[in-house]
Order: structure tokens, then sequence, then C-alpha cells
């Protein structure tokens, strides 16, 4: 079992959403944290409700679609802490909506670096460490889309499908190092990510197929897995509804998702 327990924790995307409710969730099992997105006021607000005393809990404000920012952004929270990282949650992502030849490839190009390289590059920046001490944490929260592209949103499905692969050979590298993978794939979640997407499309609107689920017991199931130190994906409910229809019913999923 890992105990979470004044364990230093970097949350990415910790400003709303899942990624604040995981800070809530590591806080309430005794862990310091690095709050880390764009809006500082914002991670601040949530530094001040989980640590009045602005010790244990602290902000990093951080463009991570640049990331070359990451070893700077770790080298900060080390020296703010004056310890190494225990736990690195990459949740932090963005997405957008419409046609392939719609999209502006700057804007492709700008989710991969959140969505995929700044996950790898904090991986990589605290790996060395982590496996000095024989302990440690890599958890990344991905998608159901990573086994199934959704069209109109060709740029996203393939960031986290990415995501899915590398957190796949990551984790038997990992083997007998001391340091666990642990991989989230949620289904459509309660949060704000959908309505604050672009969308490029002139003809399509966004629609989300099924009920989504509620971020605090998403969180809590995180937080075990990584508790029980599971290695093996954890799935949101209709994740795992689409991961089974993409085994055994690929043409029910095309007949569902084809653009009239
Ligand atoms: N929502 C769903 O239906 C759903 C389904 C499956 C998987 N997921 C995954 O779950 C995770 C959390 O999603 P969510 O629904 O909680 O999203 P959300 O509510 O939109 O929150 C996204 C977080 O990412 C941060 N962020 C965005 N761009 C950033 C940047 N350039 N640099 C640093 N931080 C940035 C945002 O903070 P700032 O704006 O302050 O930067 C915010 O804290 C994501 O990995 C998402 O892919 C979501």
């Amino acid at each position: 079992m890992y105990d979470y327990n004044g364990k230093l924790i970097l949350v990415t995307g910790a400003s709303a959403g899942l990624g604040a409710e995981l800070a809530r969730a590591y806080r309430g099992a005794g862990a310091k944290l690095a709050l880390v997105a764009r809006r500082g006021e914002v991670l601040e607000k949530l530094a001040k409700e989980l640590d009045d005393a602005g010790q244990d809990v602290r902000s990093f404000p951080c463009d991570l679609s640049q990331p070359e920012k990451v070893p700077e952004l770790v080298q900060q929270v080390v020296s703010a802490f004056g310890r190494d990282i225990d736990v690195v949650v990459h949740n932090a992502a963005m997405s957008f909506y419409g046609e392939v030849e719609l999209t502006p490839f700057e804007e492709v190009r700008k989710l991969f670096d959140l969505n995929f390289h700044a996950g790898v590059h904090l991986a990589s920046t605290v790996l060395g460490s982590m496996k000095k001490r024989g302990s440690g944490q890599i958890v990344w929260i991905g998608s159901g889309v990573s086994y199934r592209g959704m069209p109109f949103s060709a740029a996203y499905s393939s960031s986290k499908a990415a995501a899915r692969v590398f957190c796949e050979a990551l984790r038997n590298e990992l083997g007998g190092t001391g340091v666990d993978l642990i991989h989230a794939i949620p289904g459509a979640l309660k949060t704000e990510f959908n309505a604050s997407q672009k969308n490029y499309s002139q003809t399509h609107d966004l629609k989300t197929t099924g009920a989504p689920a509620d971020i605090t017991d998403m969180a809590a199931r995180i937080l075990e897995a990584g508790r029980r130190q599971r290695s093996f994906p954890i799935f949101g409910r209709n994740a795992w509804l689409g991961l089974h229809l993409t085994y055994w019913a690929p043409w029910l999923l095309d007949r569902l998702f084809r653009v009239k």
C-alpha cells in the first residue's frame, strides 16, 4: 500500500474540475501539494482552502502548453518545499471541436504539447530521483477516447491514445523500481471541459454521450487505485463500456458516431 500522508504531490490542471477534486482528495489523505495551472489566483484560492497556513499547499502558475518550462517548474517546487517530489499527477488537458481541415495546425501542436509532451517531460524530469529513492508515482489522467477516436475531436483523441501507449510502455519499464504508474481512464465527467472547448466547425456542435460521472467519486477512485498501487488502468463506467464496444462491436460505434 502507498501512503500519501506527508508525501509531496504535484497536480497539473488543479484550478478546476477533476484536478481540483484530486487535490482535495490527496490533501484529505495528508499530502503536501504543488498546484499547477495557468490561473494563479484560482490556484491561490484553492491553496488557502486546503491549507490556511500556506506552508503545505502552494500554487505554481504555469502554462504547460510550453513543455520546455517543465524542468524550471519542477526546480521551483523542489526549492519551495525543500524536498523531492513524490507523486506527479498529469491531469491538465485541452480539447477543441471541429473538422480536421478547419482546425489551425498551431492549435493541434499546442494541444499535443499540453496533453502529451508536458506529461512526458514531467515524468522524465522526476523519474531519475524517484528511481534512486525506490519510491514514487506517476499518475496520468487519460480518456476513453484513447481507445476510440471521436469525430471532430481527432487531435484530442490521438493525444490521449499516445498517452495510453506511453503509459503502457512506462508501466512495464518501471517494474521492480518501486515507482508506480497509475493510469486513469474516465469517461465523460461533470466539469466545464466540454463547454469551454473552442468550436471550429460551422456545421456541427459538440455532443456528448452517456451520463457524465461525478468528479468527487472519480477522484476517490483514483486515490484508492494509487494507494493500492494498482498498475492496471482504472476505468470510468462509460469508458469501460466504450472499450468493450470498440472491441466486440466496432460497427455499432461507427453507426452511432458516423456523420449523416
Ligand atoms: N471532462 C470530461 O468529460 C473528461 C472525460 C475524460 C477524460 N477527461 C480528462 O480529465 C482531465 C481533467 O479534465 P476536466 O474535465 O477536469 O477539465 P477542466 O475542468 O476543463 O480543467 C482543465 C484543467 O487544465 C488546466 N489547463 C488547461 N490548459 C492549461 C495549460 N495550457 N497549462 C496548464 N494548465 C492548463 C485548467 O486550468 P487553467 O485554465 O487555470 O490553466 C484546468 O485546471 C483531463 O486530462 C481530461 O482530458 C475529461
